[in-house]
């Protein structure tokens, strides 16, 4: 686990061996990591196609790959970590793995009983448009767009979220929901139907109305009354309790309602990004490297795990908000965040055979799930991120 604070002679000896041999490791270490990197990549294109294993995370306890089927909310991020890395690279290696990967996900266009479809498809068939103009991708799109639309209740103006939990929850609303979107908005672009970007705006409005806090925090689960269609219980399900403010929550609705406001120019969503985005990098316990603890409240804190995929989602929204508000503060962040990553603190052992690149996220503390480790999504963004920069 990363500590916030160094003992205080390791603190004396990093200074002075920094300030000796600035300019030359910094020409050096900056080689040294792109190969580093290279190396992990090269971990990804090796990792052994299977339809049925998408790999999730890694326990570094037992040194075993979480793998996952298509089914799972995060099947959709191994091939788009392929489809960037080939926009990085260029290797055509990468880019024929992720053709691979990617046709797996395929099936789940029909996949009704969730509101992932959005990470699932639009995070493996839409990052593939980036690299080529693919009509049957396009499709593809569409008619996942068609399924996911099934969710969305008229009364209430949202897409439902989960189906378990039915004894406790009567249409449970996440702020993750905001990530799928993208795939609407674009299914709209491609089919020229508005039905699906109509759907999208009323999600986003409803999450607006009823998803955050005066503080500008946000609330993880909302739970509408299919009756009166008003929120009847505000909670989380990933987070420390109910009034803390998850990391990656805050995340999925900065990069959320920056990604709304890109589709729609509604300056209400800019605001939403710009505001959530405040109460995440003036929060006095976001460490100093930028990359924040799992929960901005966990009474553990500085000793509580970090969350890299809570840092890459941000340093990714916030690249694009940094487009569109020139607000340098937003550059700065991102930048620090993967300065920060390309580090031997976060960057996962170069021996290490698993197909993941960066160390340290947190996927279900309340679960006991995935702590401090290495968890697909957090390379996805990180790599997003590289590209956002790259492209400035
Ligand atoms: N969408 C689930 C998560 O962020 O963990």
């Amino acid at each position: 686990m990363i500590k916030k604070h160094l003992p205080y002679y390791l603190l004396i000896v990093l200074l002075l061996s920094l300030s000796c041999s600035k300019t030359k490791s910094n020409n050096n270490s900056a080689k040294t990591v792109e190969a580093i990197l290279d190396n992990r990549y090269q971990k990804l294109a090796e990792y052994q196609v299977d339809s049925t294993a998408f790999p999730r995370s890694l326990n570094l306890k037992t040194n075993t790959i979480q793998k996952v089927p298509s089914s799972d909310w995060t099947s959709g991020f191994f091939a788009g970590n392929l489809w960037q890395i080939y926009q990085l690279t260029k290797e055509d290696l990468y880019k024929n793995q992720a053709k691979k990967w990617t046709a797996f996900i395929e099936k789940e266009k029909h996949n009704n009983r969730t509101h992932d479809m959005g990470f699932k498809v639009f995070c493996s068939f839409g990052k593939s448009l980036e690299v080529e103009n693919n009509t049957n991708y396009k499709k593809i799109i569409v008619e996942s767009a068609e399924t996911l639309s099934t969710r969305f209740n008229e009364n209430i103006g949202s897409i439902r979220s989960w189906d378990f939990n039915a004894d406790i929850w009567q249409f449970p609303v996440i702020i993750d929901n905001m990530m799928n979107l993208e795939l609407l908005f674009e299914a709209t672009k491609i089919s020229g139907d508005s039905t699906f970007h109509k759907l999208a705006v009323t999600h986003a409005n409803t999450t607006l109305k009823n998803h955050f806090r005066a503080d500008n925090s946000c609330f993880h689960v909302i739970d509408y009354d299919t009756i009166t269609n008003q929120p009847r219980l505000k909670v989380t399900h990933q987070g420390f309790n109910d009034a803390s403010s998850w990391a990656r929550g805050q995340g999925w609705a900065i990069y959320g309602y920056t990604m709304a406001y890109r589709y729609t120019k509604d300056s209400k969503y800019l605001e939403r990004a710009k505001a959530t985005a405040a109460f995440y990098l003036n929060h006095k316990n976001l460490p100093e490297d930028g990359i924040p603890y799992w929960d901005f409240n966990d009474p553990a804190i500085p000793n509580a795990p970090r969350d890299v995929s809570a840092g890459t989602v941000v340093a990714s929204a916030l690249v694009e908000l940094y487009g569109y508000t020139n607000n340098k503060t937003y550059l700065e962040y991102s930048k620090k965040v993967i300065d920060n990553l390309k580090s031997s603190n976060y960057i996962l052992d170069e021996k290490n055979p698993a197909p993941f690149i960066l160390n340290h996220s947190t996927g279900n503390w309340p679960k006991n799930d995935e702590i401090d480790e290495p968890i697909v999504y957090a390379d996805y963004y990180f790599l997003e991120t590289l590209l956002r920069l790259k492209a400035l």
